[in-house]
């Protein structure tokens, strides 16, 4: 996915065991809160999810765009679940199979290199479908839920966190900054558009919960780390890529502090 070449897509923050990227690291992360995510969620917020979404042994957990897998194998090393990670770039499942192994989860923890809107699982294989920050990526949302519907068992949760959006036809210029800055689209939506995609492809919300003061302070960590890192990253892995991520950043606050981006973390199940 992305376009290879043009700097920072998610191949490149899917290596996190890149010089640059480690000592970028160092800084996003508070100590013990990497666990190579690409989200704001910390283990504790994982932990949280996991528990709100009564993930234990016996549940099949599917997270959709597992990234690098940091999370998913944080998840069933906590709650003991059979976890599934879908991911759709190369080197984010290589290294999710290296962070598996570092584990020792080989056995109840497993990733598949797939697109979203056509997952290689049969119907109703899972209990729980997470996604944390991947929606923007899919721009046809009611899609994408109807088929999470379909790898899901009748009663199955499906639970996702992502950035919602206000923007209004003055935000075009930040609305491009934000894309450009990732150099992949950017489908964002807004909580009520998530709704209605939601009850569309047949689901029931059962909770929404919305996320502002750690979401932004990540923000801000995020941006001082990539500004105090910026000519190690720029030699890894390109000037212009990493200066349209640093204004992706200071836009995304702009869009914070002027209330019209949140994240929610929305919790519906698909019914009986
Ligand atoms: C912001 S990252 C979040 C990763 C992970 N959930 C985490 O918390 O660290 C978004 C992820 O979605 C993945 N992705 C993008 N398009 C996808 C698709 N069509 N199907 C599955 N995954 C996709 C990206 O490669 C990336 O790993």
């Amino acid at each position: 996915m992305g376009t290879r070449g043009l700097g920072i897509d998610y191949s490149e923050l899917h290596r996190i065991d890149s010089p640059a990227n480690r000592e970028l690291r160092k800084d996003l992360w508070l100590e013990g809160d990497d666990l190579g995510q690409h989200s704001f969620v910390t283990p504790a917020y994982f932990d949280r999810f996991a528990a709100q979404l009564g993930i234990g042994p016996d549940t099949r957990v599917l997270d959709l765009g597992s990234g690098t897998g940091g999370p998913a194998v944080h998840i069933a090393s906590r709650t003991g679940c059979r976890m599934t990670g879908l991911e759709v770039n190369a080197v984010g499942v290589e290294m999710a199979g290296r962070i598996t192994a570092g584990a020792g989860l080989e056995d109840r923890v497993d990733f598949v290199q797939a697109d979203g809107m056509h997952m290689p699982f049969e119907d109703a294989s899972f209990d729980v479908v997470i996604s944390m920050n991947v929606m923007n990526v899919f721009e046809d949302k009611v899609g994408l839920f109807r088929e999470v519907r379909r790898v899901l068992r009748p009663g199955g949760t499906w639970a996702f966190l992502s950035g919602t959006f206000d923007f209004g036809p003055q935000d075009a210029e930040v609305r491009d900054k934000l894309a450009r800055g990732y150099a992949i689209p950017q489908y964002t939506d807004t909580l009520a558009g998530y709704k209605a995609k939601l009850a569309e492809a047949g689901f029931v919300v059962d909770e929404v919960t919305e996320f502002i003061s750690d979401f932004r302070e990540t923000m801000v960590r995020w941006l001082a780390a990539w500004t105090k890192h910026r000519d190690a990253i720029a030699a890894e892995q390109g000037a212009e890529q990493t200066d349209h991520h640093l204004v992706y950043f200071t836009e995304y606050l702009g869009m914070i502090d002027a209330g019209k981006a949140s994240n929610h973390f929305v919790v519906s199940h698909r019914p009986e």
